[in-house]
């Protein structure tokens, strides 16, 4: 995490030295049957997403809810004693952890962020998430790109403290955009859709660096304790 190397970047003269960042690309579908077709739509996003992130010299790892077990009756990670919760929890929150950037890839279900990465999402800190950026991406199968979830998402991302940058990505009619491979079409321009991918990808670089070097500075501020009991503590004091 953090490591520092000099990479050539964009102009082939120019070489800059960049952070090597950890990233999670969350996929937000959890659907594998159809109608409505295709089915995992989101998997071609995800993987344009963290093709571009790995391009740019970023270690990437794809988090698919289809290959987490989660406890039927819902349970947070951090409603478990000390090492016990169960290892598929264990493990991701401890990919979670040690990330330095979140993009967070949903679908637009009923004009809402996917339930199922909601749910998975539930199931961790904002300890964990905390003072660390996120990238908000949404798609659809028709024309409106997610727009109406990803309002929403903003709200949540930035409750559980991985806070989104400005620039998001939507993709309508995403199936005409990527193919199953999450390579783009060749009869649409890839240049433009690389670079919209690229400017939301790059804030997200920008600041997932800014922060991995505040964290480990000398003089940074000590960061706000998580509440650890109940919602109440993050409550103004009580009046007279
Ligand atoms: C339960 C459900 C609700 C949906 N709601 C919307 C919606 O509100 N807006 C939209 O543009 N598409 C909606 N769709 C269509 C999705 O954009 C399309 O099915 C897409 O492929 C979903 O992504 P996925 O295949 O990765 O699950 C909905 C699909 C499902 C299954």
């Amino acid at each position: 995490m953090g490591a520092v190397r000099a990479i050539r970047h964009k102009a082939p003269s120019r070489w800059k030295v960049i952070t090597i960042s950890k990233f999670l690309v969350f996929l937000g579908s959890a659907r594998d049957s159809t109608p409505p077709r295709p089915a995992r739509l989101g998997l071609r996003v995800a993987r344009q997403c963290q093709s571009q992130l790995a391009a740019m010299g970023h270690s990437v790892d794809l988090i698919d809810p289809l290959a987490i077990e989660l406890p039927a009756v819902f349970k947070p990670h951090f409603a478990y004693a000390a090492n016990a919760a169960p290892a598929a929890l264990a493990e991701l929150a401890g990919k979670i952890a040690d990330a330095d950037g979140y993009v967070m890839v949903s679908p637009e279900y009923n004009h809402s962020m996917s339930p199922a990465l909601a749910h998975l999402l539930n199931h961790f800190g904002s300890s964990l998430f905390s003072y660390k950026p996120s990238a908000i991406v949404t798609y659809s199968a028709g024309q409106w790109g997610g727009a109406r979830a990803a309002i929403g998402m903003r709200a949540f991302l930035s409750e559980l403290g991985c806070l989104p940058v400005s620039a998001m990505i939507h993709l309508p009619k995403a199936q005409e955009v990527l193919t199953a491979d999450g390579d783009f079409l060749e009869q649409i321009d890839a240049d433009a859709w690389h670079g919209y991918f690229g400017r939301a990808l790059a804030q997200l670089e920008w600041w997932a660096a800014a922060a991995h070097a505040h964290r480990t500075s000398e003089g940074t501020p000590i960061a706000a304790p998580a509440f650890s009991r109940d919602p109440s503590q993050r409550n103004a004091p009580e009046l007279p």
